[in-house]
C-alpha cells in the first residue's frame, strides 16, 4: 500500500498542474474569444486522465487502509473524530463529485457549439479544481495535515 500512497500523493501535483492549465485555457479562450484549439483539448483530456487514475488509487487506499472498515464499524464514531471524518467522508465525497464534474465537463465541451466551448471549460473544470484544492490535506490544515511530497520510508 505504500506504493499506492506515494503515487496518490505525487499525482496530486499532476492534477493541480493540468487543472490549472485547463482553467487558464478556458479563461483566455473566453476573454480572448479564441477558437477551441488542440491545446485546449489536450489540457482537459490530461486533467481527466489523471483524475481517473487518482480515483482508482484513492479507492484502493479507501478499501485497503481500513477507512471503509471504520465507516462500517459506526458512522457516529467516524463523524466525532475530525481526522477520520475527513478521509472517510469529506475527502472521498468531494473528490468523487469533482471527478463527476470533470467527466460531465468533458462531454459538455464536446457537445457545445464552438463559441461556447471555453465557457463550459471554465465553469465545469473551474468548479472541479476548486473542490479538489479544498479537499486536499495540505500541510497547513493542522488536524488532517499530510506532507506536500511523500516518499518511501
Ligand atoms: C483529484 C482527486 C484526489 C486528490 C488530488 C487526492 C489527494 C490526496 C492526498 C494529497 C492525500 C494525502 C496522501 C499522503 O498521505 O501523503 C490523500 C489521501 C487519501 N485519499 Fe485522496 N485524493 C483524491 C481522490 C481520492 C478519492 C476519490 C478517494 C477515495 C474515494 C481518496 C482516498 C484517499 C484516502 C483514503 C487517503 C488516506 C490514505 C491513507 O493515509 O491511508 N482520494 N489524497
Amino acid at each position: 500500500m505504500e506504493l499506492v500512497l506515494v503515487l496518490h500523493s505525487l499525482l496530486r501535483w499532476a492534477i493541480v498542474f493540468f487543472g490549472l492549465w485547463t482553467v487558464i485555457n478556458g479563461f483566455t479562450g473566453v476573454t480572448g474569444k479564441r477558437l477551441y484549439s488542440k491545446s485546449d483539448n489536450l489540457s482537459n483530456l490530461l486533467f481527466m486522465i489523471f483524475c481517473d487514475i487518482q480515483l482508482a488509487l484513492g479507492l484502493t487506499l479507501y478499501f485497503s487502509n481500513a477507512w471503509f472498515d471504520k465507516l462500517k464499524s459506526g458512522m457516529g464514531n467516524v463523524m466525532k473524530n475530525s481526522y477520520d471524518r475527513f478521509f472517510t467522508v469529506e475527502h472521498a465525497l468531494l473528490m468523487i463529485i469533482a471527478w463527476i464534474l470533470v467527466h460531465a465537463g468533458r462531454s459538455a465541451v464536446k457537445r457545445a457549439a464552438p463559441e461556447k466551448k471555453h465557457k463550459k471549460m471554465l465553469v465545469f473544470f473551474g468548479i472541479a479544481l476548486l473542490l479538489i484544492l479544498a479537499a486536499v490535506p495540505w500541510p497547513f490544515r493542522t488536524e488532517i495535515a499530510k506532507p506536500l511530497f511523500r516518499w518511501f520510508n
